[in-house]
């Protein structure tokens, strides 16, 4: 096993002023002296906040996880860092995902840390956490917070994914308004993040299969009491990894990367996937391209019989046998000897995993669907790709020819959608523009807009829609997105008007602007951007600073990693 000089010992094993100081403090918290003997210190990155609903029991999981720590003769210290609450932030969680990276990154550099438990939950929490601990590179272990049970609405199952038939529904007047609040408090009745396959799961999944957790942290429900089981065990690990110096770096290897995109292919995890990814393989030092996704997952089939892609819930695919049944009917695709956090390679964390339920964990010869995984899309509407999800997308649209509808804002879209004049049937093409990375900013997660009521009215249910912004994870539908180069920093988009004919072919991976290059030369004289002119705080400098979508919207001064060097003192 590996040694290295504990970073908590140039803090707590001072001699004299230094070692009284940073000693005596702690001592205000009733910490016996004994605890000061060199034993690991185990940093418990909390993303708790009653602003983020998805993450408000983690006070609770940091509590399981400190009994581990202790357990393991580890000492504990739980810290807050910002947390991104899906539902409530505006403009846009995303906005401020590298904000969070970078408070993780100084908080864990800064403090006398040998190691980190990272409590994620909601969508943008997981991303943002292991972002900032890459960068820094000590031993690291997730800790998940769970799925909410499934819903019950009148009779049915509901999640998050109904958000979107419930408005639409109610739109037509087929529900009225008190069945639409009624339906609130059944849909999000327990602890736990989105209880579909939507981001918040696609990440835990995504840390499953990368190897940064205990195997069966994706899919147990937040209020299983095998979610706090495995929080304790995460804290004893984590101990054990400071000892044998296991870092992130040793785990996030390209190969871990390529399985973690084969494993959201089979449970047809979130768009987004594709966006924190690539920027957590930037920060860890990963060469990892937009085109690897379509390359590493077109023949993955899906196996997850989960909404949005399916039927069920995530709750479902813990009782058929979670991601490790699922990685183990991929063993013929998936690289089975990369190491995880328990020190085995996911090949034997998953080799004894068994499907209890043939309809919920599909097997490889008899799919859910034979199309799974992120399309990348290219050409002079995005020459630099565009995404979409097959899985959830309509058969008949994967091969589409119509006419530009075009707003040019989100404000602009609601504002016009529903107008009885507006010049859209059910073969146009829904074009949004100005809601990318810098153009909203933040990259909202808008691009799957709403049909038109007068287009709903006529039974039709999904439509060609185009945009440089994201989609929530819960969200379905023929939705291309991700455009890049986005509007705002000049892209091909920026100048698509009304009546423009769009073909896509997804079979071909093709997004074409039937407008010639003289003409797109033309109105790129004529057309101005919008005003990006934000100079302060903040935003200001992510508008100045963020990648675009093909690189993983991470602002370009954070790729790559400061490392764990102990600070300098200043007393
Ligand atoms: Fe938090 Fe869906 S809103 S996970």
């Amino acid at each position: 096993m590996k040694e290295k000089k504990r970073r908590s010992k140039a803090w707590f094993s001072r001699e004299g002023k230094d070692g009284f100081i940073y000693r005596a403090w702690m001592k205000n918290q009733g910490i016996p002296h004994d605890m000061f003997d060199g034993r690991p210190v185990i940093g418990i990155c909390n993303t708790w906040s009653e602003l983020t609903p998805c993450n408000a029991h983690f006070r609770d999981l940091a509590e399981s996880v400190k009994k581990g720590v202790l357990q393991a003769g580890g000492f504990p210290v739980e810290f807050p860092v910002m947390s991104l609450g899906e539902t409530l932030i505006k403009p846009t969680a995303m906005l401020y995902r590298n904000l969070a990276s970078m408070d993780v990154e100084e908080s864990i550099r800064a403090n006398p840390l040998d190691g980190v438990v990272l409590l994620c939950g909601c969508d943008k929490t997981t991303p943002s956490l292991l972002m900032g601990a890459c960068s820094v590179d000590i031993p690291t272990i997730v800790v998940s917070g769970g799925p909410m049970l499934k819903g019950h609405w009148r009779g049915t199952d509901i999640g998050t994914s109904d958000v979107w038939r419930f408005d639409a529904a109610f739109k037509l007047g087929e529900i009225t308004e008190e069945e639409f609040i009624d339906a609130e408090a059944c849909m999000a009745r327990t602890q736990g993040n989105c209880a579909v396959m939507g981001t918040a799961s696609t990440m835990a999944t995504m840390i499953e299969a990368l190897g940064m957790s205990l195997p069966d942290n994706a899919t147990i429900p937040a209020a299983d009491s095998r979610r706090k089981v495995l929080a304790q065990l995460s804290g004893r690990r984590i101990v054990e990894m400071v000892e044998g110096d296991l870092k992130p770096s040793d785990i996030l290897t390209r190969q871990a990367f390529e399985n973690a995109i084969m494993v959201n292919a089979a449970v047809g995890g979130s768009t987004n996937f594709v966006i924190h990814l690539l920027a957590i393989a930037g920060r860890i030092g990963v060469d990892l391209t937009i085109e690897d996704f379509d390359k590493l997952s077109h023949n993955i089939p899906l196996l997850a019989n989960v909404q949005p892609s399916g039927q069920y819930y995530v709750e479902d695919l813990y009782y058929a046998g979670g991601i490790p049944a699922v990685v183990n009917e991929l063993r013929d695709f998936l690289h089975l000897s990369t190491k995880t956090v328990n020190g085995l390679s996911i090949g034997i964390n998953s080799e004894k995993a068994s499907i209890y339920d043939i309809n919920i964990i599909a097997s490889v010869d008899k799919p859910i669907k034979p199309e799974s995984g992120i399309a990348v899309l290219k050409g002079n509407l995005a020459p630099e790709g565009a995404v979409i999800k097959p899985s959830a997308a309509s058969p008949h649209l994967m091969k589409h020819r119509g006419k530009a509808v075009v707003f040019q804002t989100i404000e602009d879209y609601h504002s016009r959608i529903d107008l009885p004049d507006l010049n859209v049937d059910e073969n146009s093409v829904l074009v949004l523009k100005n809601v990318g990375p810098k153009g909203y900013p933040g990259m909202a997660e808008v691009g799957n807009m709403a049909l038109p009521k007068k287009i709903l009215e006529k039974g039709v249910t999904d439509m060609v829609r185009i945009s440089d912004g994201r989609m929530s994870g819960t969200g379905f539908g023929t939705v291309i997105l991700h455009v890049s180069p986005e509007a705002a920093a000049g892209g091909p988009l920026a100048y698509v008007k009304d009546g423009d004919y769009i073909s896509v072919n997804v079979a071909d991976r093709s997004i074409v602007l039937e407008v010639s290059d003289e003409e797109l030369d033309r109105r790129r004289e004529n057309m101005p951007l919008i005003n990006l002119a934000i100079k302060r705080g903040y935003v200001g400098l992510y508008v100045t600073h963020v990648e675009q979508a093909h690189l993983g919207a991470d602002f370009d001064f954070l790729k790559g990693g400061s490392g764990s060097a102990v600070p300098r003192d200043s007393h």
